[in-house]
């Protein structure tokens, strides 16, 4: 069972006061994320059909930093051909909570991304974890990503960023603080929770997320989701015979950011860019 997350309304407790995905956050976590991250429901909504239309039968959908499970929950309310579907976490009290959630076809491994060996999987998802790991291995865990999936296959990321300009910046805190009172957390808790979070959550701006993908070989990026600061990417592995056009060639960034990117066809109904 879930309980509200009242962590930081008392003051920073343990030696270093940094956030951590413990047994205590564990607890509260299904409750923190739709309180803290906007249209958190939705979000999950948006990447199960978006996983449901890239799966290929027979094959995986790995969750990376599948937390408590919520993504599992959703996918499984999507038919799906003869899929298997793996969490990898690296925090044993997020997989105990995904287990006691999870039905049994949902296996999990507790491993940190850096040590995974992906395997067998047309669609990776990775949900506001990237974040957490090291600028410097960024792009070689998106490129072992790239190099597992076979053609057509995608990565589903989505990445708090770092606005690219320090106004923008305060602007959208200002409003994210406003969303986050709306959810009952008071301005103590919001300040604490800010605190602990730093140089822990490390968010890049949207070019370099774009460019971590891009030097990942991703050539396919388009963004499902944003909302303030909170953005998803959808990228595809292209068939090996399909090379830039022309025109996409024209549009590529300077640092290689939005190269190729293109508008995908989805069976799935209207995807909204903002909800
Ligand atoms: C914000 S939560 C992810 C939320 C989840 N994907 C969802 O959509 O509900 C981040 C998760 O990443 C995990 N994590 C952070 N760093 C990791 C690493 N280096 N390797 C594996 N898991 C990691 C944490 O334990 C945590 O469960």
């Amino acid at each position: 069972m879930n309980h509200k997350d009242t962590i930081y309304r008392s003051t920073l407790d343990g030696p270093s006061g940094k956030f951590q995905f413990d047994e205590k956050v564990a607890k509260v976590f299904d409750d923190m994320a739709v309180r803290s991250v906007p249209h958190y429901r939705y979000q999950q909504e948006l990447v199960a059909k978006l996983a449901c239309h890239f799966h290929q039968p027979g094959t995986a959908i790995v969750d990376l930093g599948c937390a408590t499970g919520n993504t599992f929950m959703e996918l499984l309310r999507f038919p799906m051909d003869d899929a298997r579907f793996i969490g990898v976490d690296a925090s044993q009290a997020m997989l105990d909570q995904a287990k006691a959630k999870c039905p049994k076809e949902v296996e999990f491994v507790n491993s940190g991304l850096e040590d995974v060996d992906i395997k067998d999987a047309s669609v990776v998802i990775m949900l506001y974890t990237l974040q957490f790991l090291p600028f410097s291995s960024r792009t070689h865990i998106l490129k072992k990503i790239y190099d597992s999936l076979p053609p057509k296959g995608c990565l589903i990321l989505c990445e708090k960023l770092k606005p690219a300009s320090s106004d923008m910046k305060s602007l959208f805190e200002k409003v994210y603080e406003g969303f986050k009172e709306g959810n009952d957390y008071s301005s103590l808790e919001i300040a604490q929770k800010k605190k602990a979070l730093k140089d822990v959550l490390t968010p890049a701006t949207m070019e370099e997320n774009l460019n971590f993908l891009s030097k990942a070989s991703f050539e396919d990026v388009e963004i499902f989701f944003k909302a303030l600061h909170f953005c998803g990417f959808l990228a595809v592995k292209r068939p090996r015979n399909k090379r830039p056009r022309d025109d996409e060639r024209k549009n590529r960034g300077k640092n290689g950011a939005g190269e190729g990117i293109r508008t995908l066809d989805f069976n799935l109904g209207k995807v909204a860019l903002y909800h």
